[in-house]
Order: C-alpha cells, then structure tokens, then sequence
C-alpha cells in the first residue's frame, strides 16, 4: 500500500492517538474510502478501499478539462456517543446539480448518503470525540476518468468519498479574522459555474487568495463579476452580515454557492426574531454592518473582525472578540450539529453503530 501519511499504520481498530482539540484543517489518512464507477451507463457497488491513491487514465476529462465536481460534510459524535451527519440529503442534492453543470451522472441520493455512511462507519476510530471541537471531514468527489481527449464529457466516471478527522479551516476557530476586498479578480462570472461546487472555481481563487494570506489576511471577499458593485463571497465560505436594524442579511448572487450552513443559519435567524434576508448586498454598505461572518462547513461561522476596501478598513470587532449575534447563531448552530440541542427541522441522521 502507498501511504503519504507516515502516521498511518494501516486499518486497524485502536483510537487513533490524535490531539484532538488542537486539528488542523488539513488531510489525515483513515482507514478507508469508498470508489464507485461509471461505465456503459451506470454506477458499480462501492468498494471500501485503504488505497490513498487512484489509478487514472493519463487522458482523463478531469485532468484536462476540469471534469471534477465535489462536496463536503462532516460527522460528529454526539454526547451519547452517537455518530451524527448534518444535513447530508442536502449535499446529495447540491452535488447532482453540480455534476448537471458539467454533464456527468448525477449520484442519486440514495447511493450518496449510503456511501457516506458505509465511509463513516468504516471509519468510525477516527470520528474526533464529543466536546473536542473537531469534526469527521467527509469529501464526496465525482471526476471525469475515461480518456478523452477532445473537449468533450467522459464516457467513464469515478465518485469516491473519503474522510479525515478535521479542526477548523481558519485555525483560530471561532474567533474573528480580517479580510479583504478583492476587486481586481473574479472567482466566477454571472452565468459561469460558480453556483456549481467544481474544483476550477477553487484553483480560480488561488491567484487572490494567496496574496491575500500573505499580507495577514485571512481571505478574501470576492465582488460579483458584471457590476463589481455587490458582495459574492469569500473563496471557502458564504458572506453574512447583521445591519444596524438588526437583520441578517447575506448575498443572492448566481455566482455564488449555496451553502448549507447559511440556509440552515438563515433559519435559525429566522427564529432569533433577525427577519433574514437574501438580497444582493451592495460593498459599499460594509460601512454600516454592526456584524459580518463567512460561514460554510469548514469555516462553520468565522467572525469577520474587519473588512479593507480600497483605502478603508472597517472594523467589526473592535474588542476582538465575536459580536453578540454571531455568538447567538453559531451556539445554535453548533448545538443542533453535535446533538446538544433538539433538532425540531431533522438535519441530523444517525449513522447506525
Ligand atoms: N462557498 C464556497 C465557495 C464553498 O466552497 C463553501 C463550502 O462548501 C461554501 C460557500 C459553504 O457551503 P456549505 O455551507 O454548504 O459548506
Ligand atoms: C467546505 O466548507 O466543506 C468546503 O468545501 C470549502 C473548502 C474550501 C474546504
């Protein structure tokens, strides 16, 4: 077996020993992930496999013409001990309107979340323990893998998931992080894909994001493409803000993904009386917000403490600390992910032990 993890000995059934509270974002082997393939028109049974690598066709769609389109979830252990998933019909849904995009076999839903589950259970050693804060990440990919070399679909395609025990994507956590406007670069264009969860809107962002980080910043807050006069999002994570009224206001935008942690936070604000909204969000009312956050599965909900625009640098949170609605949706948001509230909408599914 070729492992690129050297803390990795092979399946085994013993907890991994993991500083838990302290995870990075970034990729640790399990024990195993699951492929599935597309050929003469339908998809194969899963196969639990501890192989890291995939043999590819040296051809293949994804590889030249960015045929790859993918998700991400995550599992968490519950007080009880329970193996938990959020919202994962959600996932299924998004990733079949993504394959739609760029004409692969969608993944019915019930193969999905199967797979999902197989994959968690399969790996249920390394689902990080209650009250660690850290999450199983689950990476859901479909890649085009027959070889074509014309710009066209492949006739043969590969869904595989695999997971790696995770903390969160900004390493502070739930602690507000600067940003900054990126004006100069589009992520995605208006009628273009960037609705659709595929891996070129994230190489797309790197020429911005890197710079970004360099000079301190946590990210950047990209601008709709046509006007460049609204709010799209940040390159990993949805936009939000609460203005001066009160109200929790985030971006409609084609160009953006639509995130489950914001459909699930515009509910919640819904109940905390923040009469949500989807609305294009004009950059220049960033000087009025009280409150603004990126939200997403791996940011969950990052703070965001300031915002430079051109000249300008608003700042959010002024004591460093998260604003008193973030604090409100994220306590709600979280307690509902790791089973500590009750779930009246049934976002959360049981992974039978
Ligand atoms: N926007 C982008 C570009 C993302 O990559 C993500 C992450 O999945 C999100 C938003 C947040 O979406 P979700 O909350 O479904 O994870
Ligand atoms: C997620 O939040 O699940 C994502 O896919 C974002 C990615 C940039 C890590």
């Amino acid at each position: 077996m070729t492992s690129f993890d050297t803390t990795f000995t092979g399946p085994g059934t013993d907890i991994p020993d993991l500083d838990w509270p302290n995870l990075a974002f970034g990729y640790l082997q399990t024990d195993y992930n699951i492929r599935h393939t597309w050929r003469d028109g339908r998809w194969s049974e899963g196969k639990l496999t501890s192989e890291p690598t995939i043999p590819l066709h040296i051809s293949s769609t994804c590889l030249h013409y960015g045929q790859e389109c993918f998700e991400g979830l995550k599992a968490y252990q519950t007080a009880s001990g329970d193996v938990v998933l959020f919202r994962v019909d959600e996932n299924a849904s998004r990733l079949r309107y993504s394959c739609r995009k760029i004409l692969m076999p969608e993944i019915p839903e019930e193969m999905f979340i199967e797979s999902v589950m197989q994959v968690v259970d399969a790996n249920r050693r390394f689902v990080p323990p209650y009250g660690t804060g850290a999450s199983l990440y689950i990476r859901p990919l479909v890649i085009g893998s027959g070889p074509i070399l014309g710009v066209r679909p492949s006739e043969e395609y590969t869904f595989l998931v695999f997971v790696t025990p995770v903390g969160p994507y900004f390493k502070t956590g739930f602690k507000p992080l600067d940003f900054i406007v990126e004006e100069d670069i589009d992520r995605a264009a208006p009628l273009g894909v960037g609705d659709a969860k595929v891996g070129g809107n994230y190489a797309a962002s790197l020429r911005a994001g890197v710079p970004a980080k360099k000079k301190g910043y946590a990210d950047v807050i990209y601008l709709d493409a046509r006007e460049k006069k609204y709010i799209d999002e940040s390159g990993p994570a949805n936009f939000f803000a609460i203005t001066k009224e009160g109200q929790y206001i985030t971006p409609d935008s084609p160009s953006i993904l639509l995130s489950i942690t914001n459909k699930s936070l515009i509910t919640l604000a819904g109940e905390k009386g923040l009469n949500p909204q989807r609305r294009r969000v004009a950059i220049d009312e960033i000087v009025d917000f009280t409150e603004a956050g990126c939200c997403g599965t791996a940011a969950v909900i990052t703070p965001i403490g300031s915002i430079t625009w051109k000249d300008k640098k608003i700042v959010y949170a002024k004591d460093g600390k998260p604003g008193p609605h973030c604090t409100e949706l994220y306590n709600a948001l979280t307690a509902i992910q790791v089973g500590d509230a009750a779930d009246p909408h049934g976002w959360v599914r049981t992974i039978p032990g």
